[in-house]
């Protein structure tokens, strides 16, 4: 549990009563959890604005189990069932021994993945199919810019856009230039050596994951006509209508895309920003690719569950290669 927001501040262990069940959710026995850079970024306190949280909480976003419980409204799912999800916003908590999830958002997990390989995929595959695919409308043929190619989410959407037919670009370091390769990048970038600005242009589509510098260096290797999609902000004003932000929240966000906007215009390029949603219908298309052998999970370490700190503060390091997993049992 987070008692109270802070910076690298530890999840506390606590007996909870199971939580309650809606109609519409099904009660999933958590096997394994995924641990993702927002379980930090929340713990922290940089989320406060968007995702105002109460109080005690318990964090995790991703999980892998099996369902114990169904609501009286949940149709698609049984006793039994053996199934993946990235919980709903306002009803995470998957670092721990159950989670309800809405039917909704819930996905029979694919046949051939372990427990722990199904939960460290779905918060970064519907990140990467929701900028992809349904932002970006990525075409065969098409040329994508996806940055850090080596982490949670590079690691599935490069093999996503090679599934879609488009070329892909990506960076990352000296290190894991061969990983990225087998995933399927055309072009890889080491970021330690080369510029990507000085070997990239034309690109149709950028996913952007890194810092401003990056995301304004990225406006420049699109053409015209191009979509900057950003996954590690600033936040644009469409996403504060979407979230129903206050007011003051909405004026706070308007101004700090204000720049980029502005600069994208001139070029003739889209610049949007992506925070990912909970989507049991995607999954289940993800579910597909991985059961046809299309996409096969990257996993860089699994944590038991009685390191959920250690788990988190590895992560938050930036090298992982790939998912990093807690394990309950
Ligand atoms: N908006 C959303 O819905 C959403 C969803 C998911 C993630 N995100 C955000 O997207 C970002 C990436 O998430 P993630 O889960 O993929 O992170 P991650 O797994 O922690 O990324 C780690 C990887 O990043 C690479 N890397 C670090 N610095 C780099 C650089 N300057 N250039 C290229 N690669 C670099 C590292 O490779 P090397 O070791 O080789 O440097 C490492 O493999 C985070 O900020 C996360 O919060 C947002």
């Amino acid at each position: 549990m987070l008692d109270r927001y802070g910076k690298k501040r530890a999840l506390r262990w606590a007996d909870v009563p199971s939580p309650d069940l809606r109609e519409d959710e099904a009660l999933v026995q958590v096997h394994a959890a995924g641990v993702n850079l927002l379980d930090s970024k929340i713990r922290d306190g940089e989320f406060k604005l968007i995702l105002p949280y109460r109080l005690p909480l318990i964090l995790g976003h991703d999980v892998a189990g099996v369902v114990v419980e169904v609501g009286p409204r949940v149709r698609q799912f049984k006793l039994g069932d053996e199934v993946y999800a990235r919980a709903d916003d306002f009803r995470i908590g998957t670092f721990a021994e159950f989670v309800p999830v809405k039917e909704a958002s819930l996905a029979l997990k694919p046949k051939a993945l372990t427990m722990e390989e199904a939960a460290s995929i779905p918060l970064v595959a519907l990140t990467a199919w929701q900028a992809l695919v349904e932002r970006a409308n990525l075409q065969r043929g098409q040329k994508v810019f996806i940055q850090a190619g080596s982490g949670g989410v590079g690691t599935f959407a490069i093999q996503l856009a090679r599934h879609l037919g488009a070329t892909v670009a990506t960076t990352t370091s000296t290190t894991n230039v061969a990983l990225v390769k087998r995933l399927g990048a055309d072009v890889v970038i080491d970021y330690k050596t080369q510029d990507f600005e000085e070997v990239l242009r034309d690109c149709d589509v950028v996913l952007n994951s890194q810092d401003g510098k990056t995301l304004e260096k990225s406006l420049r290797v699109l053409k015209a006509g191009g979509k900057l999609v950003s996954i590690s902000g600033p936040p644009d004003p469409v996403f504060g209508k979407q979230i129903g932000a206050p007011g003051f929240v909405k004026l706070v966000i308007r101004l700090l895309s204000a720049g980029i906007r502005r600069k994208a215009r001139r070029r003739g390029v889209s610049y949007s920003f992506l925070f990912m949603k909970a989507n049991g219908s995607q999954l289940r298309e993800i579910t597909r690719l991985f059961d046809a052998g299309v996409i096969r999970p990257v996993m860089d370490r699994v944590f038991a569950f009685e390191s959920t700190n250690e788990a988190l503060a590895y992560l938050e390091e930036g090298r992982a290669k790939g998912k990093v997993v807690v394990k309950m049992k």
